[in-house]
C-alpha cells in the first residue's frame, strides 16, 4: 500500500512496534534478540522500539521486569551493564489497547510528521491478528513511501488460523490492508541453521541431489520430540493440540524443504513456489493420535479433553519423484527425549552380498539438540574375512562454528532487510491447512491413545512403522 505524499523523511530510521510486549514470547525471545542485534551493531538504522502492552508500566519498571529475561536468555554471553543501559534508552513502553482505534491513532501520531520505516510485530494471541491489521489499515499505518523507500511491515506469529477457513479469512483481512511483500508470517523453525542448511546440503552438493528420489530413497522420517508438557499454556494448548501447533507449520515446512524440487533461482519467490507445490501434493495414509497420562489434570485443560499431545503419521507425496515413498512423522509432548531429527533412509541394494549386521545407508539431519548431520553407512570390519558393520560419519556444528545466532535474531534481521525467503506465503499457509483440516476431521472425535509420561508414545506408533518393516531412527 502506497502513501500519497510525505513531507520529510528519516529514511535511516526504523520504528519497531512490539504488540504484546509484556507477554512470554516478547520477554523470552524477541527482546533478547533485539538486544543482541542492537549491541552487535547489526541494526544499521537508527532504531526506536515501542513496547505495547496494557499493563501499567513506566519505561523504568518495564526495564526492571525485562532485564532478568534478557540476562537469562543470553546467560552464556558476556553482557555489559552499559550495553543494557544504551539499549533501554531505545525502548519506550506504551500502555495502549490495540483494539481501541483511539489508541492506534496515538501510534500513528508519533510518526505523522516524518516518513519512517515501521515494523509491527504481533506477539499477541492469534485471535487479535485481524483486528490489529484492520486498525493499522484504518489509521494508515499500512502505507509505504515509494519516493523515500521507507516501508511498513507486519509480522505475525504462529499459529496462523485454526483451520483453512479461518486462515483464508485472516489472509483476506491482511491482504486488504497490506501487500504480500509487507506480510511476514513467522515460523521460527525456518530461522534454524540446520533447517536452512538443508538447502545448501541438497542444492550445493551434487552427490546427494542426484539420488534424491524414489529410485534410491526407501523412506523419510521426521520426528519432533519434546520432553516437556504444556507448561502454563493449558488454555492455548487445549484449543490447539500438537497437529496444529507443530505439524501444520514446523513439520510441513521441514518436509517441504527436504523434498521440494530445485528452485530455478535461489530466491524467496522461487523457493516459496516450490515449497507450496510440494505441500499441495501431500496425502495422509495413516494417523495415530495420542495423549499423555495426566494431561487432563493440567491447569486450564478440559477434564474430558480429547486433545492430541502426540501424533504419528504415514504420508505420501503424490509426485513422480516421490511416488510410493512413505514419509513417517512422529511428534509429541512429555516424551522420553528432546530431539528433532529428519532421517532419509536409502534403499539397501547390495546388502545380500555381504555378511554382518547392517542398518542401511541413513542420512540424518539433527535439528536439535546437538545440531549436525550424520551419515550411517556400511564399512568392512577389519580382519581376514569380509564382514560389514555400521559406520557413522558425523558433522557437528560445534566443531566448525562458534555460537550460532538465535532463530529470532536471524528472522528479525531478514524482516528488517526485506528478505521473505524464510517466511511463509499466503498459498503455502492455505495448502498446509488443507492437509491439516483433513487430518483434524479424521481424528477429531477419536479418543486419543494414552501414553505414559517419559515414554516413546503409544505402542501403536511403533506398530505404524513396524508393520512396514521399518523402525524409528534416533
Ligand atoms: N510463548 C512462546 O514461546 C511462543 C512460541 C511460538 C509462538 N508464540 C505465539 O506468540 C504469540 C504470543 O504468545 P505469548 O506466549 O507471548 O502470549 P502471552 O504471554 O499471553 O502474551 C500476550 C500479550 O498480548 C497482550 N495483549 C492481549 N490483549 C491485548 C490488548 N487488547 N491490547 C494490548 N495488549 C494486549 C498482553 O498484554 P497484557 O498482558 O499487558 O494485557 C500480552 O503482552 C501467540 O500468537 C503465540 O501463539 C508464542
Amino acid at each position: 500500500m502506497v502513501k500519497n505524499h510525505c513531507i520529510k523523511t528519516k529514511k535511516d530510521s526504523l520504528h519497531i512496534f512490539v504488540f504484546g510486549a509484556t507477554g512470554d514470547l516478547a520477554h523470552k525471545k524477541l527482546f533478547p534478540s533485539l538486544f543482541n542485534l542492537y549491541r552487535n551493531m547489526r541494526l544499521d538504522k537508527d532504531i526506536e522500539i515501542f513496547a505495547i502492552g496494557r499493563r501499567d508500566y513506566t519505561d523504568s519498571s518495564f526495564e526492571a521486569t525485562l532485564t532478568p529475561f534478557i540476562k537469562a536468555a543470553l546467560v552464556h554471553d558476556h553482557i555489559k551493564e552499559e550495553e543494557l543501559t544504551k539499549f533501554f534508552l531505545k525502548i519506550h513502553y506504551l500502555n495502549l489497547d490495540f483494539q481501541n482505534i483511539g489508541d492506534m491513532k496515538k501510534i500513528k501520531a508519533m510518526s505523522d510528521s516524518d516518513c519512517i520505516s515501521q515494523i509491527f510485530y504481533l506477539a499477541v494471541p492469534p485471535a487479535f491478528y485481524a483486528i490489529i491489521s484492520k486498525n493499522l489499515e484504518t489509521v494508515g499505518l499500512n502505507k509505504q513511501c515509494e519516493e523515500h523507500n521507507t516501508f511498513s511491515r507486519i509480522v505475525l506469529e504462529k499459529p496462523f488460523g485454526t483451520d483453512l477457513k479461518s486462515a483464508e479469512s485472516l489472509n483476506k483481512v491482511l491482504l486488504a490492508g497490506f501487500e504480500e511483500r509487507q506480510i511476514y508470517r513467522i515460523d521460527h523453525y525456518l530461522g534454524k541453521e540446520p533447517v536452512q542448511n538443508i538447502f545448501s546440503f541438497r542444492f550445493a552438493n551434487n552427490i546427494f541431489e542426484n539420488i534424491w528420489s524414489n529410485k534410491y530413497i526407501d523412506s523419510i522420517q521426521i520426528q519432533l520430540l519434546e520432553d516437556i508438557g504444556i507448561e502454563q499454556r493449558g488454555a492455548f494448548y487445549d484449543a490447539t493440540g500438537v497437529i496444529i501447533d507443530v505439524f501444520q507449520n514446523h513439520i510441513l515446512q521441514m518436509l517441504a524443504i527436504l523434498t521440494m524440487n530445485k528452485p530455478k533461482v535461489f530466491d524467496e519467490d522461487h523457493i516459496r513456489y516450490e515449497k507450496n507445490s510440494l505441500i499441495s501434493k501431500i496425502s495422509i495414509i495413516d494417523t495415530i493420535k495420542g495423549q499423555y497420562e495426566g494431561y487432563k489434570e493440567e491447569q486450564n485443560v478440559d477434564p474430558q479433553s480429547n486433545r492430541d499431545t502426540f501424533v504419528a503419521m504415514k504420508l505420501h507425496i503424490n509426485s513422480r519423484r516421490w511416488k510410493g515413498i512413505p514419509v513417517y512423522i512422529k511428534t509429541g509432548k512429555m516424551l522420553d527425549m528432546k530431539k528433532t531429527i529428519i532421517s532419509v533412509v536409502f534403499k539397501n541394494i547390495k546388502k545380500e552380498l555381504f555378511r554382518g549386521q547392517f542398518n542401511g545407508d541413513i542420512l540424518s539431519f539433527i535439528i536439535q539438540p546437538d545440531l549436525g548431520i550424520k551419515l550411517n553407512f556400511a564399512g568392512k570390519v577389519p580382519g581376514m574375512d569380509y564382514q560389514i558393520t555400521d559406520i557413522q560419519m558425523e558433522y557437528k556444528y560445534s566443531d566448525y562454528f562458534g555460537e550460532l545466532k538465535s532463530e529470532y535474531e536471524k528472522l528479525l534481521t531478514d524482516c528488517i532487510l526485506g528478505n521473505q525467503m524464510n517466511f511463509t506465503r499466503t498459498d503455502e499457509i492455505e495448502s498446509s491447512w488443507r492437509i491439516v483440516d483433513k487430518i483434524e476431521k479424521e481424528v477429531k472425535d477419536k479418543k486419543p491413545l494414552m501414553y505414559k509420561q517419559n515414554s516413546s508414545g503409544p505402542k501403536e506408533a511403533q506398530d505404524l512403522i513396524k508393520k512396514d518393516n521399518r523402525y524409528w531412527i534416533l
